[in-house]
């Protein structure tokens, strides 16, 4: 039977600005990095698009690398298409990338106009779409000069085969200096796409501020840390999860390190009346320069839990001072009361940066500045 979407469909989801332009995201949105692919199940695939369109999610993410094999998520995304969504093609913001190997030879990855342009031109074939709405330079290109990789991105929108222009995994410097480049060309960067998670912080250390004061958007990836900030793991590595699976990008050696905290965290998110997976897309939603969380799914069942997050996306400063004491793997050694000024220094360089902290006024210390207050505390008492 032909898909019909959700009447319903507008009515949970919040949209959000992409920094400062006209374009509004999903606080939610799907990619299709794992998946999707050529060895996965296209049905699965396809009725996880479709209930993530139904869940108010008009956002879809690829790149011309995701599979595998490599290709394969765009063209079942093709077929999807196709198949169901193409009658709402006006109401879906579908992006693809170029950056990483896609054919042999010297123009088949990284960043040159060649390799950039065909590389569009491939994706849309394999979509059999007359345009995506986001092009991204996937990484940025040591030996190419960034103007050369941006040109691409200005002219693929001039072309009219992309409406807007992303960056994705550039440091803070090299935003800028590619947010500057696009300015001149005249098509300025929409958004930026980095890896964010509870476990991979670096955007605070000037990145966010970056793209604040620019007016870019962000798009969080990889915001579950590919599934170890949910319950997934708790007990082992299940067979099927992506640890298990010998293409998947987390290995197994990744989970056990992080398990302690892991624990500690979803001992939190239950007493929130949240999953771990819920916690930790809403912890970075409370931000207001993210503008949306990019996660993935195996199931129709995560997405659904996923979704349910936006349910309680309020932390308290309690809440939010515990998450970072776990987080800062500092939990028993601050309870013993060892020197706090011992603790500051295993920190990496607290970020200046403040975490806005939605529907309420208060704000998220920095990591540092927060094992501060708390010593402060402790002693008073
Ligand atoms: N720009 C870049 O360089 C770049 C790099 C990587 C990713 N990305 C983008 O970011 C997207 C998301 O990345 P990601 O897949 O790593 O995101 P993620 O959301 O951190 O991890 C997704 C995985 O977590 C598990 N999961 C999700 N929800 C769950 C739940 N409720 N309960 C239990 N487990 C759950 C599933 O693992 P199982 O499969 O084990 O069930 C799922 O495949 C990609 O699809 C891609 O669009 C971009």
């Amino acid at each position: 039977m032909q898909y019909q979407a959700d009447s319903e469909r507008y009515g949970q989801m919040p949209y959000n600005k992409c920094g400062k332009w006209g374009l509004k995201l999903p606080a939610i949105s799907l990619g299709l990095w794992h998946n999707f692919g050529g060895v996965d199940d296209f049905e699965n695939g396809r009725a996880m698009c479709r209930r993530a369109f139904d869940l108010g999610i008009t956002h879809f993410d690829l790149a011309n690398n995701y599979g595998p094999p490599p290709g394969s998520a765009e063209e079942n995304f093709g077929k999807i298409m196709q198949l169901d969504l193409a009658p709402y093609r006006d109401e879906l913001i579908i992006s693809t990338k170029a950056g990483y190997l896609m054919w042999p030879g010297p123009y088949g990855e990284w960043g040159s106009r060649k390799y950039m342009l065909s590389s569009l031109d491939q994706s849309l074939k394999r979509m059999n779409l007359d345009y995506v709405d986001i092009f991204y330079s996937h990484r940025p290109d040591p030996n190419t000069p960034l103007e050369e990789t941006m040109m691409a991105l200005d002219h693929a929108v001039r072309q009219g085969k992309a409406l807007y222009a992303g960056i994705s995994n550039y440091p803070a410097k090299m935003a800028l200096m590619a947010s500057k480049i696009l300015k001149e060309l005249g098509t300025p960067c929409l958004i930026h796409q980095p890896k964010y998670s509870m476990f991979e912080r670096w955007v605070e250390d000037g990145l966010l501020n970056v793209l604040d004061r620019e007016g870019i958007g962000s798009i969080a990836f990889s915001p579950l840390a590919q599934g170890l900030l949910t319950d997934k793991y708790l007990n082992g590595i299940p067979e099927g999860s992506r640890a298990s699976k010998s293409w998947g990008f987390l290995k197994p050696d990744q989970v056990e390190p992080a398990i302690e905290k892991v624990k500690l965290l979803n001992g939190l998110a239950l007493k929130r009346g949240q999953t771990l997976a819920q916690m930790a897309l809403v912890w970075l939603l409370k931000d207001s320069r993210v503008s949306s969380v990019l996660i993935g799914a195996s199931s129709v069942k995560q997405l659904e839990d996923n979704v349910g997050a936006l349910k309680n996306m309020k932390f308290t400063n309690s809440e939010l001072q515990q998450i970072e004491l776990i987080l800062s793997g500092e939990k028993f050694a601050v309870k013993k009361s060892v020197p706090i000024e011992k603790i500051i220094k295993k920190e990496p360089a607290a970020s200046k940066e403040k975490a806005v902290v939605q529907n309420t006024e208060s704000t998220a210390p920095s990591r540092g500045d927060f094992i501060l207050n708390l010593a402060k505390r402790t002693k008073k008492q």
